[in-house]
């Protein structure tokens, strides 16, 4: 009885197999793949004319209109283009590709306002829906990366002592110069770069660093030239490696402050809730602004998340020391809603262009 059920059982999933070969075999190729194939070879009359028959008797395709899209915005009609996502949005309103490509049709058409309040929407309802973060990007930080910027002050201010705070993979770190003392510090470094010569890791957090190493012999008596804050995304830890690195800067030092700069609400808390992570490092440069105002400081509207530069700086301040308990009750109480009312104000946005960094470059220090 076995042996038969298993010839019956064998015999059915043979022929199981026969049909369904068959059925990938005679598959025919739909319309909407036929268009899919001529956009990705770059033929888009011929895109254009299959998806013209079909769209006729298929009005209610999302897919369609969106491939309709896809072709007005290659051929650089962006008015056309929106026209057509918009109708693909019509008929799936809860497909976020969709209403992303609506908002880079605003994008170009010069609707910056329309285009980023849609990727606020978008990230509202998916934290982690990183193209829409990306557009925000492109919107309020066109122009040079953040790595291409930090390795232009490299060049420009030729630091012969650096320290970083976040090392990661050593990706900025790998930008001193060869014959600069750099220090890097990071609990948890995955270095897959190579660094120069002159270069320290200090496998640790920056508050042990500052609290149990001595840092005045690690950098042999002299002072930091440069540093680089882009550790931990809180203000807390920010304001404590800030205050720690100040004491071994002079007159001429810069410290530059990664991340100050959130694009959106759900990437700027203070604990880590998404996967691209800004934190709350803004809340350091309202409160460096507020309480030492003293200091000169610029947030270079460069992206993913802007770099601000501080200079002007004074080893011998004790002001944030004094006053800790104060900024941190005061910060704690501060929402988000606060920095988005008076972003550019409140973080003293720079423009992001060479001629411009390197004019603030040359007045550091200089009030
Ligand atoms: C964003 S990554 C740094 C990226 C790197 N600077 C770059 O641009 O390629 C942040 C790093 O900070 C490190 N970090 C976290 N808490 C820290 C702390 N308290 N002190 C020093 N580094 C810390 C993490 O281990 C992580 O490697």
């Amino acid at each position: 009885m076995h042996i038969v059920n298993g010839i019956i059982n064998s015999m059915l999933l043979n022929l199981l197999k026969a049909l369904l070969f068959q059925t990938q075999r005679q598959a025919p190729v739909s319309d909407a793949e036929k268009c899919r194939m001529a956009l990705t070879a770059g033929h888009l009359d011929a895109a254009s004319r299959i998806l013209r028959k079909t769209i006729k008797h298929n009005v209610n395709e999302p897919e369609l209109w969106f491939l309709q899209g896809e072709i007005e915005w290659r051929r650089g009609d962006h008015m056309a283009a929106l026209a057509a996502y918009q109708k693909a949005s019509d008929y799936a309103p809860a497909n976020p590709c969709y209403r992303l490509k609506i908002g880079e049709c605003h994008h170009r058409l010069g609707n910056d306002e329309e285009a980023a309040l849609l990727c606020k929407v978008l990230l509202a309802q998916d934290p982690n829906f990183n193209p829409a973060r990306a557009l925000l990007c492109d919107i309020e930080l066109p122009g040079p990366g953040y790595m291409e910027v930090l390795a232009h002050l490299h060049d420009t201010l030729r630091p012969s002592t650096y320290l970083e705070v976040g090392v990661a993979a050593g990706h900025t770190l790998c930008l001193a110069a060869r014959s600069t003392s750099a220090v890097g510090i990071d609990p948890n470094p995955v270095i897959n770069v190579a660094l120069g010569p002159n270069t320290k890791i200090f496998k640790m957090t920056s508050d042990e660093f500052f609290g149990n190493e001595n840092a005045q012999s690690v950098l042999q008596g002299r002072s930091i030239n440069m540093a680089f804050i882009d550790g931990m995304h809180r203000y807390e830890f920010v304001l404590r490696d800030f205050r720690a690195i100040e004491k071994y800067c002079d007159a001429s030092s810069v410290v530059l402050i990664h991340d100050c700069y959130p694009t959106d609400r759900e990437s700027a808390t203070n604990v880590q809730l998404t996967k691209f992570w800004s934190g709350d490092v803004w809340k350091s440069i309202v409160a460096l602004k507020k309480y030492r105002p003293d200091l000169k400081i610029h947030t270079i509207a460069t992206g993913p998340t802007g770099l601000a530069l501080v200079s002007n700086l004074d080893r011998n301040s004790t002001v944030l020391h004094e006053h800790m308990d104060e900024i941190t009750a005061e910060m704690n109480a501060t929402d988000f809603s606060a920095l988005e009312r008076r972003k550019r104000e409140l973080l003293n946005c720079y423009p992001n262009e060479w001629r411009e960094i390197d004019s603030l470059v040359a007045r550091r220090g200089v009030h």
